[in-house]
């Protein structure tokens, strides 16, 4: 078996001159022109060796157009024996997040032909309110998540990742802090989506704690997993009630990364659901796409890339994270709909269907992360059906109790090239959620589902600034796209570094 972590294994270099680098491949970048412009596609590259190669091609083979892909073979004046010209769409549209998509289709190119090595020119003529710094950031991201492949357990898998990128930026300066983001954000992304693509069978909730315990160790952080015992003493009777019905242990997972210098008056709370895998426990679900809910762990494992990211880029922010793990299951011990449970702060909740597992789980992690001395809370989970028929598998949902904290994160969704739409949390939703027999129960019914969950959740919050996500529809990818494949897509990490990187100011 094959596990690879793709930024351990591309060697990413700088070099200023196409015509001088030696790989499978060199790409460059074509847009299309804007009206009335003729040729009606234009190549961001000032390099004369690709402005020859291309000159009679602009317009016809080449359009421009999104990730399209034209191949010229053994082009003159270059060393590499071949160029890829890679659409990116309209050229005034062009910013480094569609350029981390189009690097993205530039890898995914060469790996369907097997090359190993390859070279990209940052786009010359593109726009100058974006620093090199963030374009090659980008590209590098781009890169790397390009070159995840989920067919872990085929026997025939083969190492397709790339050997070499290199970078090519023909004004010489220097680069490699960019590059160096770049690699550890991708990977971090990666490392999410590859505990997100192990089968149930090799994702239980305690080899998860031993993976974000193994992760914590790499990068220099705190880390404890705890299990029954320690939730019992925590009077985790919300989480616990979920683990009931399952032979194997739940685990609470704690990450503290509390850099020397930093604000004092700041501790983020990463909050993530860990279910690692959901059958709907005694309120079972259809036999249909269930083995889909091995992904149900997508909030707590991008959670856990998130810390690794963060604690690579020494971000000068405290940060704690939280995964809330186990199995949801039916059995003769599981629990039962009509059964009453009391989360850490002593709320009674009436259970009204145990397949709304995750907000269980969850309502005692953000309790424990105010606990541990969380001032902001965000938690991600894989928590509704409903919000995937909201926002379908484009954007995912995002709620929020304090405008501030929302634009916060709008802000650094925005850094990050990940969509996220604001669904609303208004009081009168409440009512679909009171309990006759306790304070609240676990379901709300058919309608505003995803939201009837953000409310429950956030009777674990209090008084503090918090963001929730739902990741139902985005985390894992049904079809291949030209940038990514087809599997799990790693959602959150990026927009959670930023975030946290956002309170680096303040
Ligand atoms: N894990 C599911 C939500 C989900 C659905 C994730 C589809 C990914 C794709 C969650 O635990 C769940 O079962 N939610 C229920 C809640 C309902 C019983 C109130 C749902 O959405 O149907
Ligand atoms: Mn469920
Ligand atoms: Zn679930």
């Amino acid at each position: 078996m094959l596990l690879i972590y793709p930024e351990r294994h591309m060697n990413v270099k700088l070099a200023n001159n196409l015509s001088q680098v030696d790989a499978d491949a060199v790409v460059v970048f074509a847009a299309v022109s804007s009206a009335k412009e003729n040729p009606t596609a234009t190549l961001l590259s000032g390099n004369q060796a690709a402005i020859k190669a291309t000159a009679s091609l602009l317009g016809t083979d080449i359009t421009g157009k999104a990730y399209e892909a034209t191949w010229i073979y053994a082009p003159d004046g270059t060393q590499a024996k071949r160029l890829l010209v890679i659409g990116v769409g309209k050229g005034e549209k062009f910013d480094p997040n569609v350029l981390r998509n189009a690097a993205g289709a530039a890898v995914r190119q060469l790996k369907a032909k097997n090359l190993k090595s390859l070279a990209i020119a940052l786009p010359e003529n593109a726009a100058k309110h974006f620093s090199d710094e963030n374009w090659v950031r980008a590209l590098v991201i781009g890169a790397v998540v390009a070159d995840f492949d989920a067919n872990y357990y085929a026997s025939d898998r083969k190492d397709q990742t790339l050997q070499v990128l290199t970078v090519i930026n023909t004004n010489g300066s220097n680069l490699e802090a960019a590059i160096d983001e770049g690699r550890i954000i991708g990977g971090s992304q990666n490392f999410t989506r590859d505990l997100v693509n192990e089968p149930g069978n090799k994702m239980t909730p305690t080899i998860l704690g031993e993976r974000a315990k193994k992760m914590s160790e790499d990068v220099g952080i705190e880390c404890e997993v705890h299990s029954t015992e320690k939730l019992k003493e925590l009077k985790m009777g919300s989480f616990l009630s979920v683990s009931l019905g399952s032979e194997e242990p739940p685990a609470l997972i704690v990450m503290k990364y509390e850099p020397e210098g930093a604000a004092s008056d700041v501790t983020v709370g990463l909050v993530g659901k860990g279910i690692t895998f959901d059958s709907g426990g005694i309120s079972i679900k259809p036999a249909d796409n269930m083995e889909k809910m091995k992904y149900d762990m997508a909030g707590g494992a991008a959670m856990i890339g998130a810390m690794r990211a963060i604690a690579l880029l020494k971000l000068n922010v405290r940060v704690i994270g939280i995964v809330c793990a186990s199995e949801n299951m039916p059995d003769g011990k599981a629990q039962k709909p009509g059964d009453v449970r009391f989360a850490m702060n002593g709320k009674a909740i009436e259970i009204i269907n145990t397949d709304a597992e995750g907000r269980l789980v969850l309502a005692d992690g953000l309790c424990y992360a105010r606990q541990l001395g969380a001032t902001h809370l965000i938690d991600a989970a894989t928590l509704t059906g409903a919000c995937v028929v909201a926002l379908g598998m484009i954007n995912a949902g995002c709620f929020a109790n304090d405008d501030s904290i929302y634009h916060r994160f709008h802000q650094a969704t925005h850094h990050a090239g990940e969509k996220f739409w604001r669904l609303p949390l208004d009081e009168e939703y409440q009512d679909s959620i009171k309990s006759s027999i306790a304070d609240i129960m676990n379901s709300g019914g058919r309608h505003a589902g995803a939201v009837t969950a953000a409310k429950f959740l956030q009777e674990f919050v209090d008084d503090k600034p918090w963001v929730h996500l739902d990741i139902a529809g985005t985390a894992w990818i049904d079809d291949n796209k030209p940038w990514i494949t087809k599997g799990p897509s790693g959602i959150a990490v990026r927009s959670l570094v930023e975030f946290v990187r956002g309170f680096e100011k303040t």
